[in-house]
């Protein structure tokens, strides 16, 4: 902090107006006329919100945009309206700055709402990439929108358009399946988020990412290599993105992966020549967290090449200071120009200026009694019944809702986290009662007639006396990295359940997993078996299909591997042997007669 000639200077920027809470320019042209160089490497600059030094940080580098990653809840707890709270408070203090430049404010709602407690949260994009449904996928994106919006949120990071090419990767869940068909398809995602108008009321800025390739790593790699020509570049990942920009997508995010060995971060060719002037983008370009740090050469050379490559906003998320002074340097030096400068604050601005922060900068909270509401719930519980995808059924399916005994097992039975899998209320997600939903061994409970013993053995080493069994394993949550797998197989404990019911009685396995695992020896000694995918908090969508009220709809967004050996394995390969083809999906009753 400096004093010149009686006004404050904080990160170089004039304290001298503040208080006024009114935007001070009205236009892109009028703000960006008035605006310093300081104050427009500020809008260039988005912060985590839990990376502040002091609220009023926000103010003195008239900072652009906050974000709050997986996680991110505010540190005054979880609800609602703690977090419109939030963002109200530092949409004040954006509105203190000179200028009064509303902030935008970013968040992964990425299968619903998903870092806030007691929100719907939807199956991850796998499994919704299985109900082939774009108009329910719409639906999804609008309630969403609506939950996010009552918060005070205006821009959401998703959706995923990565097409998963190995299921080996961590991040395969976020991703509506191995083709580009499926991604593209969904991409009506984006025309319920943002609705007719940004400026509407439940209208959020949506994201494509990521920026491109992500998918295709080689072996799976989380942040990899993707190593293909230019032809299945295009061809493969690129083809979602063209589809989120004729829907008029308002940002992009690049992926912290490689194409051919070049970090997508400081790729000019990709992100300048091919996204904005072969595919039109005209939107924004937000870094991933922290991800310009990983390119070659000192922070200096970092800042300078992403921005030069056609980066917008930069994700810092941390030291935001540093990002400032960096980018003011290289600017100053003539490595950075001002147009470029001009260029991106133009872009963010215009985002602004669509959504209509600059009328209203505040949360409009009518719909925050909306948020979880039972109308929400019952979108969420469709998308479970569409994407459960039926591999096998030797007569066991539809269960009857009058037997004497049912016996549940399973890890991931009851358990509203794990059937939510990762970015679910954590960045990584969390086993227990982590929000608010019903778990699939309560929907069961629901389901069955008067009378009828539920009685769940979680291991399944009890007496085991039912007529049928449900035993509902998978995996255990993740995100990112940590979910690459080798082996994507299931646990020990998993295969003696399976084994134990199984043998005892009739019984279906229900997977509840991101993505296939390798279950060919299992799969022969049970009588049905269905991939549910990561379903979210309405478990009852599941039992909802299992008695036979809804049938069947799900189709593979993925090829089913026998092995890993067989890795990757995608539709159209040359020898294509899978254990369930990419497609595949049963039905339990004979429509042969429609
Ligand atoms: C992920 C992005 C996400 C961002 C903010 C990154 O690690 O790759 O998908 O939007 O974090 O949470
Ligand atoms: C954040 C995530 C982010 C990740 C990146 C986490 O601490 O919560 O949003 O994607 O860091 O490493």
């Amino acid at each position: 902090m400096s004093s010149e000639a009686g006004s404050t200077t904080i990160g170089g920027i004039d304290q001298g107006q503040q208080g006024s809470l009114v935007p001070q320019c009205n236009s892109v042209e009028d703000c960006l006329s008035q605006m310093t160089l300081d104050e427009k490497i500020g809008q260039m600059t988005q912060a985590s919100h839990l990376a502040l030094e002091t609220e009023s940080d926000v103010t003195a580098f008239a900072l652009g945009s906050l974000l709050a990653g997986g996680g991110g809840a505010p540190t005054t707890g979880n609800t609602p309206t703690d977090w419109a709270d939030m963002v109200d408070g530092y949409q004040e203090a954006a509105l203190r700055s000179r200028l009064g430049i509303p902030i935008l404010f970013g968040v992964d709602a990425v299968h619903g709402h998903s870092n806030v407690f007691g929100t719907t949260i939807f199956p991850h994009n796998i499994g919704l990439g299985a109900t082939r449904d774009p108009e329910l996928v719409e639906r999804i994106g609008e309630v969403t929108a609506a939950e996010v919006y009552a918060t005070g949120i205006r821009w959401n990071f998703a959706p995923c358009l990565c097409v998963a090419r190995d299921e080996r990767w961590g991040r395969t869940y976020e991703s509506f399946g191995e083709t580009p068909e499926l991604a593209s398809m969904m991409t009506a995602y984006i025309d319920g988020m943002q609705g007719d108008s940004l400026s509407a009321r439940n209208s959020v800025l949506a994201t494509a990412k990521h920026w491109v390739g992500d998918g295709g790593t080689t072996r799976g790699v989380d942040q990899g290599d993707t190593e293909v020509t230019e032809a299945e570049l295009s061809e493969v990942h690129i083809a979602p993105f063209t589809e989120a920009i004729r829907r008029n997508v308002g940002s992009v995010m690049p992926s912290y992966s490689s194409w051919n060995g070049q970090k997508l971060h400081g790729d000019e060719y990709l992100l300048t020549e091919v996204l904005r002037d072969d595919l039109g983008f005209a939107g924004f370009v937000i870094s991933d967290w922290a991800a310009i740090d990983q390119l070659p050469g000192d922070y200096a050379s970092d800042v300078r090449t992403s921005i030069n490559a056609g980066i917008d906003m930069v994700m810092v998320p941390d030291e935001y200071e540093l990002f400032i002074e960096t980018l003011r340097a290289e600017v100053n030096a003539g490595n950075v120009s001002v147009e470029r400068i001009d260029e991106a604050v133009t872009r963010i601005l215009q985002a602004k200026f669509d959504l209509g922060l600059f009328d209203q900068p505040f949360s409009d909270r009518s719909g925050l009694d909306d948020i979880g509401s039972a109308s929400h719930r019952e979108v969420a519980r469709q998308a479970v019944q569409q994407s459960l995808v039926l591999l096998k059924n030797d007569d066991v399916l539809p269960i009857s809702p009058d037997l004497n005994e049912i016996v549940v097992a399973g890890l991931s039975a009851d358990n509203i986290g794990v059937q939510s899998g990762g970015w679910t209320i954590s960045w990584q997600g969390g086993s227990g009662a982590t929000t608010v939903g019903t778990s699939i061994l309560e929907g069961i409970q629901k389901a069955v007639d008067d009378g009828v013993t539920v009685t769940y053995d979680r291991r399944g080493n009890g007496a085991l006396t039912g007529d049928v069994g449900i035993v509902v394993v998978g995996e255990q949550p993740y995100a990112e990295g940590r979910g690459d797998s080798l082996d994507i197989s299931l646990r020990a404990s998993e295969l003696s359940t399976i084994e134990r019911v199984c043998s005892a009685m009739p019984c279906v396995v229900v997977l509840v997993s991101g993505r296939p695992m390798i279950v060919s020896d299992i799969i022969e000694n049970v009588d049905a078996f269905v991939a549910a995918w990561l379903p979210g908090s309405e478990g009852a969508g599941i039992a909802d299909v299992l008695f036979g009220e809804v049938d069947f709809t799900g189709t593979l967004p993925m090829t089913w591997p026998r092995s890993v050996e067989q890795l990757p394995i995608n539709v159209g390969d040359r020898d294509y042997d899978p254990l369930y083809p990419y497609g595949f999906g049963l039905t339990m009753f004979d429509d042969s007669n429609d």
